[in-house]
C-alpha cells in the first residue's frame, strides 16, 4: 500500500497543506509509529503503537488491537473513553470513522486529525495528534461537539485511549506527599483496573504525580526494555486508567478525572480535553526521559532553550520575619555570592492584616508598611544598585479569611453553603471560575509588575488543594468546577504571558504540587519540594528527572541536613541552582567555596546540565550511592555527578561506566568543584581516555565516605 497521498485540499489562508489521507492513518516520529485503521463496521481501530516498521505497506496488514476511542451505552463492556447522555435521554454513542487529515506543521511537527461521527445523533468527536519527529513524542487530545437542540451530558471525556497486547505489563508510577515527592513504585498489572488519579482541584501532583511508565512484557531499566512513558498536560484532577482484560489486552484511558465532573455540553460548544503527551522507547527509561527533556526544552516549558538566573531566596533563612534592613543585607549577600537575582518570598504584604505568619494577609497584595516602609520599589532599586535582579513571591489564587480581600468579597471564595469553612494552611481557594476573580488574579501580577518597574522574576505559589468545593458563581453547574477552575487559571496565565511573555517564573505549590506540562508552558522552572535535605533531594530530583529536564528543576542549597556544603552544592547543581540559606552563618571557607562553585556552575557546567542529554547511571534506589551525567549535544562536554549517601561495611563500588559519549573522541577527565585544600582521589583525574574506554571500562568515581560527592568535567580534546 502506498504512503499517505492523494487528495490535496489547498488551504488558501495558510502556507501549509491539509492532506486528506489514505488509510491506514499513520502517525510517526523518528523511531515510533502509531497506526489506526478502519474495520468492516467503519469503526476506527488502533492497529499499532511501537517501533517503526521498515516496510510501510505492512501497516495496512496489522490486525486491530481495539476500537480507538471506545464509547459507552451500546456493546462495550469495559471502561469507555467517552460517555454521553443525549438530550432525549438516550445514553449511547456509536462513533464511526468519517475522514482524517494530515498537516506538516514544520520540519519537525506533523498534525493528524481524525474525525468520528455518530451515525444517528449529531455528535462529532475529533482525535488530534501532534507528532514531534526528533523528540519521538506524540501529543494527543480530543474535541467533542454536538448539534442537538438542547445540552447533552458528558460524563467521560478521555484525552486519549491506547491499546496494547503484551504478555505482561509493568506500571511505574510516582506517589508522595508534602516534602516526600516522586517516590517511584513499580508493579505488575493484573487483570482488572488500576487507576492513578488525583482529586485535588487546584493541582495535579501531590499524592500521585501525573506521569507513568508502562513497560511491556517485562520491567524495563535505564537502557533496555520496551515501554510507553506518559503525562497529562493538565493542572487539575487527572486520571490514568489501566485495564487489563481478556487475552492480556491492555487499554490505557488518560484524561481529566471524570470524578464529580459531569459536564453539560451546550449545542455547538467545543469541549477540548487536555493532551496526553507520550513517548515510546525500546531502549528503556533513559531514552524515554531524554525524549521528554528534549521535547520540554523545545515545546513544553517557557523559553526552554534560554538561560536561567541563579538566585538567593530568603524563605528558609527569614520565614516571615524580615524588614527592609535585613532584606537589604541579604541582597548584598546575594550579590557578593555572585547570584543573578534576589527572590523575596512570602510575608511582604498585608497592612490591616499584616502577613506576619501564615494566618493572615493572603489576598492583600500591598507591601506591608512596617516591614517595608519604602515599598517594593526600594528593594528593586537596592538590588539594581548591587548589580543583581529582584524577584517576588505571589500566591494570587488564595486568600486568608483574615484579609481585606475576604472581608470585601466573601463570594469570591470556594466554600460550601450550610457548612463550616475548611482551612488548609489557614487559607481558602479563590473562585477562578468567576471572570471577576480571574481579573483580580491577573491584576495582582500586573499591578505588582507595573507599580514596581524592574521586577525580573516571579515565584507563583499555590499552597492548598480544594476541599468543601463549591462555587457560588457556578450556581447549578457545580460539576463544572474542577474543569472551569483550571481553565480559569490558564485564562489568567494567558493574559500574564500576553503582557509579560518572557518574564522568568517559578511554579511552586507548597513544594512540588504543580508539576505538569499544562502549567509549565507558562513557567520557566518549578520548585520540586520543600524538602531540601540533600540526601532526600537526590531521590526527589532523581524522580523528577524521569519526566522533567534539569533546566526546569529548581534546586537550592539550604540549611536542611547536616551535610557539608560541598555535598549540598553538588546535589543542587544537578538542575537549576539556587540558594536559600543565611550566608552569614556559613564559615569563611564555606562561603568561598560557594562563591567559586557558583562561578564554575554559571560559566562552565550549567550549559551542559541545562541543555545536554541526561544519563542516569547508578540509581539511589539500588545502591547506597547515586550517579548521573549530562552530555552536550555535540558530545564535546560532559558533567558527571557522583554521590555517596551511606556506606555499608561491604560496599564495593564498581567502576562507573559513562554513557552518551562519542566513542571516538578523547576526553580529559577532571574532578572539579573541589573543596579548598582538598585533592582528587579519583585515579582517572587529569587523564585522558577515549569515549569508548570511558563507556566500557569507566572511572572510579564514587567515594567510600558517606555524605561525600564528586563532580567531574569531561572535555573532548
Ligand atoms: C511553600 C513553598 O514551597 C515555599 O518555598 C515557600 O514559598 C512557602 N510556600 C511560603 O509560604
Amino acid at each position: 500500500m502506498k504512503r499517505l497521498l492523494i487528495v490535496l485540499i489547498v488551504l488558501f489562508s495558510s502556507p501549509v497543506c491539509l492532506i486528506a489521507g489514505n488509510l491506514p492513518v499513520v502517525i510517526e516520529t523518528r523511531n515510533t509509529c502509531l497506526v489506526y485503521n478502519v474495520d468492516s463496521k467503519n469503526k476506527l481501530v488502533q492497529v499499532y503503537l511501537g517501533q517503526k516498521v521498515n516496510n510501510y505497506s505492512e501497516y495496512g496488514k496489522i490486525p486491530s488491537k481495539g476500537e480507538a476511542y471506545v464509547s459507552s451505552g451500546t456493546t462495550n463492556l469495559n471502561e469507555p473513553a467517552i460517555r454521553m447522555i443525549h438530550n432525549d435521554g438516550n445514553p449511547s454513542l456509536e462513533l464511526l470513522y468519517s475522514g482524517h487529515e494530515v498537516q506538516q506543521v514544520d520540519d519537525n511537527v506533523s498534525s493528524t486529525t481524525i474525525h468520528l461521527k455518530d451515525a444517528v445523533y449529531p455528535v462529532e468527536v475529533t482525535l488530534h495528534f501532534l507528532a514531534y519527529k526528533e523528540q519521538d513524542i506524540i501529543k494527543s487530545w480530543t474535541e467533542i461537539v454536538h448539534h442537538e437542540k438542547k445540552p447533552v451530558e458528558l460524563s467521560h471525556f478521555a484525552s486519549s485511549m491506547l491499546h496494547f497486547r503484551a504478555t505482561q505489563y509493568w506500571l511505574t508510577h510516582f506517589h508522595g506527599d508534602f516534602a516526600m515527592e516522586m517516590l517511584p513504585e513499580e508493579n505488575r498489572l493484573t487483570n482488572g483496573i488500576k487507576i492513578l488519579d488525583s482529586k485535588l482541584g487546584t493541582r495535579a501532583d501531590m499524592y500521585q504525580t501525573p506521569v507513568f511508565f508502562l513497560s511491556l512484557d517485562k520491567p524495563s531499566d535505564e537502557t533496555s526494555g520496551e515501554l510507553i512513558a506518559g503525562t497529562l498536560a493538565w493542572t487539575g484532577n487527572f486520571r490514568f486508567l489501566f485495564e487489563v482484560g481478556k487475552h492480556d489486552q491492555l487499554r490505557i484511558i488518560a484524561g481529566m478525572n471524570p470524578f464529580a465532573s459531569e459536564y453539560e455540553l451546550q449545542p455547538n460548544e467545543v469541549f477540548t480535553t487536555p493532551a496526553l503527551i507520550f513517548t515510546y522507547s525500546n531502549n528503556g527509561k533513559g531514552t524515554a526521559s531524554r525524549n521528554f527533556h528534549q521535547w520540554a526544552r523545545n515545546y513544553g516549558i517557557l523559553d526552554g532553550n534560554e538561560s536561567r538566573m541563579t538566585l538567593l531566596n530568603n524563605w528558609e533563612s527569614t520565614g516571615f520575619n524580615f524588614n527592609e534592613e535585613k532584606l537589604t543585607d541579604i541582597i548584598s549577600d546575594a550579590s557578593d555570592l555572585g547570584t543573578d537575582l534576589f527572590l523575596l518570598d512570602d510575608g511582604w504584604f498585608g497592612n490591616k492584616f499584616p502577613r506576619v505568619d501564615d494566618k493572615a494577609g493572603l489576598g492583600d497584595w500591598q507591601a506591608n508598611q512596617e516591614k517595608l516602609p519604602h515599598g517594593l520599589g526600594y528593594l528593586v532599586n537596592e538590588a539594581k544598585k548591587q548589580g543583581i535582579e529582584f524577584g517576588i513571591w505571589l500566591e494570587p489564587e488564595m486568600v486568608n479569611p483574615k484579609s481585606e480581600l475576604y472581608e470585601k468579597h466573601p463570594d469570591w471564595v470556594l466554600r460550601l453553603p450550610n457548612r463550616d469553612e475548611h482551612y488548609f494552611r489557614n487559607q481558602l481557594v479563590l473562585d477562578l471560575t468567576n471572570p471577576k476573580v480571574q481579573d483580580f488574579v491577573y491584576g495582582v501580577v500586573d499591578e505588582v509588575m507595573t507599580q514596581n518597574p524592574g521586577i525580573a522574576y516571579i515565584k507563583w505559589d499555590c499552597n492548598r488543594m480544594m476541599t468543601n468545593t463549591y462555587s457560588s458563581y457556578l450556581k447549578d453547574r457545580q460539576s463544572h468546577i474542577y474543569i472551569y477552575y483550571v481553565k480559569g487559571l490558564y485564562a489568567v496565565l494567558d493574559r500574564v504571558r500576553a503582557k509579560y511573555p518572557h518574564l522568568p517564573a517559578m511554579l511552586c505549590s507548597g513544594g512540588g504540587g504543580r508539576t505538569d506540562y499544562g502549567a509549565l508552558k507558562y513557567f520557566t522552572e518549578f520548585w520540586p519540594s520543600d524538602n531540601t535535605d540533600p540526601v532526600e533531594r537526590i531521590y526527589i530530583q532523581w524522580g523528577y528527572s524521569y519526566f522533567f529536564p534539569a533546566i526546569a528543576v529548581c534546586n537550592h542549597v539550604t540549611s536542611w541536613g547536616n551535610q557539608p556544603v560541598k555535598f549540598k552544592m553538588d546535589v543542587a547543581m544537578m538542575g537549576k541552582l539556587g540558594f536559600d540559606i543565611d550566608l552569614g552563618k556559613l564559615s569563611d571557607s564555606d562561603k568561598t567555596f560557594c562563591r567559586d562553585a557558583l562561578k564554575l556552575y554559571k560559566e562552565e557546567l550549567s550549559k551542559v546540565i541545562w541543555y545536554g542529554d541526561q544519563y542516569r547511571l547508578v540509581s539511589p534506589y539500588e545502591e547506597n550511592r547515586a550517579a548521573l551525567m549530562y552530555v552536550d549535544r555535540n558530545k564535546q562536554n560532559a558533567v558527571v555527578f557522583s554521590y555517596t549517601m551511606h556506606n555499608r561495611y561491604n560496599d564495593e563500588y564498581n567502576y562507573l561506566k559513562l554513557e552518551g559519549l562519542d566513542p571516538n573522541k578523547v576526553y580529559k577527565v577532571e574532578e572539579v568543584n573541589m573543596f579548598p585544600g582538598t585533592k582528587s582521589k579519583c585515579p582517572e583525574n587529569g587523564k585522558s581516555y577515549t569515549g569508548d574506554f570511558l563507556m566500557k571500562s569507566g572511572i572510579k568515581a564514587s567515594s567510600y565516605t558517606p555524605l561525600t560527592s564528586r563532580v567531574f568535567r569531561l572535555i573532548a580534546e
